[in-house]
């Protein structure tokens, strides 16, 4: 059966956390990749407000190793929040008050690296037989107005179909991503025909890749359990999505309003540093005349 409107509310949202970090050693050594700040903010942080803004209420994160960061972080932290007032503090206080009662945070732990798909499927006990969203912490989707997350949450519940944010990349940068091809439909988005994880050169069948926002109906649940090992050896999301193509759920790409930064990687990760320093009004003139001082 086809999610009912209920089960569509989408109030679920799973955030993989579980990746070595190799690209930031030794930054990532002891803490999670996702830990890293965007200014003052770990990015992780960033991607549960967006979620929370497209009115998610419940967050699980899948653990590796370091997972108490995350935990810690999300929950209260009495002795600190007590010293800062104590202090008169009260503007950090309120901060880190606010961090603590953002969202319900469910940690699960994802014992073998086997994969973005194994990762997702790991949240099965915990999301349930409803439509639920993704969201990977290498992705920022910067929009105030509208978060990434929810442009994708009304296409899925007007639609009942699973739902893909995606970018059109420069030739060549294919490989990179999981790649979609698609028609656009009477809803203005991308009814998604085809799909494949990382395309060798030359093979993509267009330029539209996934950026990382998904929002996923519960069929997806036992396509991911019946997912072999796809590129990389690894059990892939993508797979899984492939088999919502055809069904009668179905799968779109939506082309996502907001500034897309690439955190995953060093060079975008500081260039949403910079980004996000200079939305800031008491940064903003001082990152500027930095930027341009060391630009000589
Ligand atoms: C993952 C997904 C890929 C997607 C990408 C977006 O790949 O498997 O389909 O395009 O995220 O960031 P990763 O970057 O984890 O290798």
């Amino acid at each position: 059966m086809t999610a009912s409107p209920t089960q569509r509310k989408v109030r679920k949202a799973v955030i993989p956390a579980a990746g070595l970090g190799t690209r930031f050693l030794p930054a990532t050594k002891a803490i999670p990749k996702e830990m890293l700040p965007i200014v003052d903010i770990p990015t992780i942080q960033l991607v549960i407000d967006e979620a929370v803004r497209a009115g998610v209420t419940d967050v699980v994160v899948i653990n590796g190793r370091n997972k108490h960061a995350i935990e810690d972080h999300f929950d209260h932290a009495w002795e600190l929040e007590r010293t800062l007032r104590d202090r008169g503090k009260v503007e950090e206080a309120d901060a880190v008050t606010a961090v603590s009662t953002m969202v319900r945070l469910i940690s699960v732990r994802q014992k073998q690296p086997l994969g973005l798909g194994h990762a997702v499927l790991c949240a099965r006990e915990a999301i349930g037989e409803e439509s639920f969203a993704v969201l990977l912490g290498d992705d920022l989707i910067d929009n105030d107005a509208d978060p990434g997350i929810g442009q994708l949450i009304r296409v899925h519940e007007q639609t009942g179909a699973g739902a893909v944010a995606i970018v059109e990349v420069p030739p060549g940068k294919e490989h990179m991503y999981g790649i979609v091809a698609g028609e656009r439909d009477a809803t203005g988005h991308l009814r998604i025909t085809d799909m494949i994880e990382k395309p060798k050169a030359g093979t993509a069948p267009s330029r539209w890749a996934i950026v990382g926002r998904y929002v996923l109906p519960p069929a997806i649940w036992n396509h991911l359990a019946t997912t072999k090992p796809g590129a990389g050896g690894e059990i892939q999301l993508t797979d899984a999505l492939h088999k919502l193509i055809g069904s009668k759920e179905g799968l779109y790409g939506v082309e996502v309003a907001g500034t897309r930064h690439d955190a995953g990687d060093k060079l975008g990760y500081l260039r949403a540093n910079l980004s996000y320093a200079l939305k800031r009004p008491e940064l903003r003139d001082a990152v500027r005349a930095l930027c341009r001082e060391l630009a000589e």
